[in-house]
């Protein structure tokens, strides 16, 4: 296993939840982190939080010149961990199904992805490594939601595809279950316990567990085109 000690990880989508975790466990692991998100006001508190080993810059995944501009300020680096998303993110029912309203919502966490990753090349070492985050709606469909589980394949199939593409920088994705992060913890323990109770591990995953996973994922130079699940074991029920 590489180790991450003076590594340079970018994470976007590390104001908060997942890829805050992920950036202070790679901190621990003697890594310097740029952590961006949309809202600069929450991406310099995090970055303060996170102390001297951290850098905070703004970024819109939304938008190609803001992603570009991100990945000129980031400079070379070595991993880029995507946890970005926002959360408007449920489709509604096919019979309702609003088609354009449809294709905005794919831009976040798809477009997004995608645009980072086309300006990640242009700095990453070819020893480096790009983590996506997908969920497991993807393999878990819920009714009255099918385009919520085409949205989150969109991860997983880009991942693979990038693995392909950007030899031997290795891709790879880690798809959640559901992870305890702040927006998580909004939703309250009943809607929580709902759906963790049948669960093997029946609880939600801490933001620390699922950082784990991406950890793994820096460090694992012969692993590429792989999806690891932090999901309490859902695959099997
Ligand atoms: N937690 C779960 O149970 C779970 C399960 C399955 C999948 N996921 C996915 O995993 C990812 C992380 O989840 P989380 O719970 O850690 O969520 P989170 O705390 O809301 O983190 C998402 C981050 O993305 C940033 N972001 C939102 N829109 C952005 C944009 N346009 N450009 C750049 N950054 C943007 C947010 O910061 P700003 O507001 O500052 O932009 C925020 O820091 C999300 O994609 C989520 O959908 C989570």
């Amino acid at each position: 296993m590489a180790k991450l000690d003076g590594a340079k990880v970018a994470v976007i989508g590390g104001a908060s939840g997942v890829g805050f975790a992920v950036a202070a466990a790679a901190i621990e692991a003697g890594a310097h982190v740029v952590v961006g998100s949309s809202q600069s006001a929450r991406i310099e508190a995090a970055a303060e939080k996170l102390g001297p080993g951290a850098k905070g810059v703004a970024v819109d995944v939304r938008d190609e010149a803001s992603v570009a501009a991100f990945f000129e300020a980031a400079g070379p680096f070595d991993h880029l961990v995507f946890t970005a998303g926002d959360w408007g993110h449920m489709f509604g029912a096919t019979r309702d199904l609003d088609v354009e309203a449809s294709k905005a919502r794919m831009e976040v966490r798809f477009w997004g992805a995608a645009r980072a990753a086309k300006y990640a090349t242009r700095q990453i070492s070819k020893d480096g490594s790009i983590t996506l985050t997908g969920g497991m709606l993807a393999h878990r469909p819920i009714p009255g939601a099918p385009l919520t589980t085409a949205s989150a394949h969109t991860t997983e199939g880009l991942a693979i595809g990038l693995a392909r593409d950007l030899a031997p920088v290795r891709v790879n994705a880690v798809c959640l279950g559901l992870i305890l992060s702040e927006q998580v913890l909004n939703w309250g323990e009943a809607m929580i316990k709902g759906f963790t109770a049948n669960l093997p591990l029946p609880r939600g995953g801490t933001v620390e567990e699922a950082a784990e996973a991406y950890l793994y994922l820096m460090r694992a130079t012969y692993v590429t085109g792989q999806v690891v699940r932090v999901d309490g074991g859902g695959s099997l029920v």
